[in-house]
């Protein structure tokens, strides 16, 4: 597929300096090709340190296709990275395990490590989840949660594998908490902290987001009609100097539903709360409908509603290895000064 090769080389090209900047800063986990925007929709290749992780959610990629992209990216790179084909093109972006364009090498499948602002990271081509164990283009908000945590109280909600706790415990804080309700994610996340052992040692709360962030701020747990709520993780009622919120699009859980499109206040509401006077809230929304302007309107609206103003309010943008002709990219990020 010549126009394929065509466009990742243009892809590279562009991101040349990108790179320089990254490698010096001691990243090796990036984006190298972004489809949507790059000439091949539906089809990402990732670079996790020693390894490249190509995934095809639209169609499957042909073998020929596939090994002459690795080859083009070895040689660019200067390096013979470790090829780890994922065609998630069926059934719900589900990996196909079947695997029958590519196996891939058992040392590309082994556990490895990347590294993104110093730290290191558990990078594994497969496993339990359908996506890599760190989503790349939250890399600026870590580095911003690296670069501000000094002596802070963090709150990492919606945790995964506990990147965002990482980069606070890297950045000087005195008290880290991830909190995610699903136990493989937090498990990743304790292999993240032990892969970096000089950091503060960080706390894993294995919980549902609503019943949660609702005792932290000090809210009344709601009860569907008729129905008996599952037993929680109680906590104690209290604020946190720095909140990070990044939801998935959409979730149901027995506790309520995480749903960006139609309802980020109920996330909103609760996590505003938690975060203390002249605290920070830095929130995402990844949905690719809902438009900057209109989310910002509605976080400013809700957080005026609450009595706690946002005194200045900043768009963090991912990195270019994240294109985005429209300047509209999915991921939004904002942080919220409180
Ligand atoms: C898109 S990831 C969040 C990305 C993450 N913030 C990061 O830094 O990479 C979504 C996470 O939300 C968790 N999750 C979804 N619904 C939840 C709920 N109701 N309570 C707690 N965690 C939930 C999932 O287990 C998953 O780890």
């Amino acid at each position: 597929m010549p126009l394929l090769n065509q466009a990742l080389r243009a892809a590279l090209d562009t991101r040349q300096p990108l790179l320089a900047e990254l490698h010096a800063q001691g990243t090796d986990c990036y984006r190298l090709f972004h489809g949507s925007q790059e000439g091949a929709s539906g089809l990402t290749i990732d670079r996790y340190g020693p390894q490249l992780m190509v995934q095809s959610f639209h169609t499957t990629l042909e073998n020929a296709a596939l090994l002459e992209l690795h080859a083009t990216i070895n040689a660019r790179l200067g390096l013979e990275t470790l090829l780890v084909y994922n065609d998630r093109s069926r059934g719900n972006s589900r990996i196909d395990r079947s695997d029958t364009v590519y196996q891939a090498s058992a040392a590309a499948l082994e556990d490895l490590i990347g590294h993104e602002w110093g730290l290191k990271y558990r990078v594994r081509g497969r496993h339990a989840g359908q996506d890599p164990l760190l989503f790349l283009d939250l890399r600026n908000a870590r580095g911003w949660v690296k670069a501000h945590s000094a002596g802070k109280s963090v709150l990492n909600l919606f945790a995964y594998t506990c990147g965002v706790g990482l980069c606070a415990a890297a950045g000087g804080a005195r008290e880290v908490w991830n909190l995610d309700f699903a136990e493989g994610n937090l498990t990743v996340g304790r292999e993240n902290a032990a892969l970096n052992p000089e950091l503060l040692a960080m706390e894993f709360i294995q919980s549902d987001y609503f019943p949660a962030i609702r005792q932290l701020a000090g809210l009344p747990i709601a009860q569907r009609r008729g129905q008996k709520l599952p037993s929680y993780l109680r906590l104690e009622q209290r604020q946190f100097d720095l909140v990070l919120l990044d939801p998935p699009a959409w979730a149901k859980s027995a506790f309520g539903t995480v749903d960006l499109l139609r309802d980020y206040q109920s996330l909103l509401k609760p996590a505003l709360l938690t975060t203390a006077e002249d605290g920070v809230l830095i929130c995402c929304n990844n949905l690719a409908k809902v438009a900057l302007e209109d989310w910002r309107e509605q976080v400013l609206r809700c957080a005026n509603k609450l009595g706690r103003p946002v005194r200045d309010c900043q768009v963090l943008a991912p990195a270019t290895d994240f294109p985005s002709a429209d300047g509209r990219p999915p991921l939004k990020t904002l942080i919220l000064q409180l």
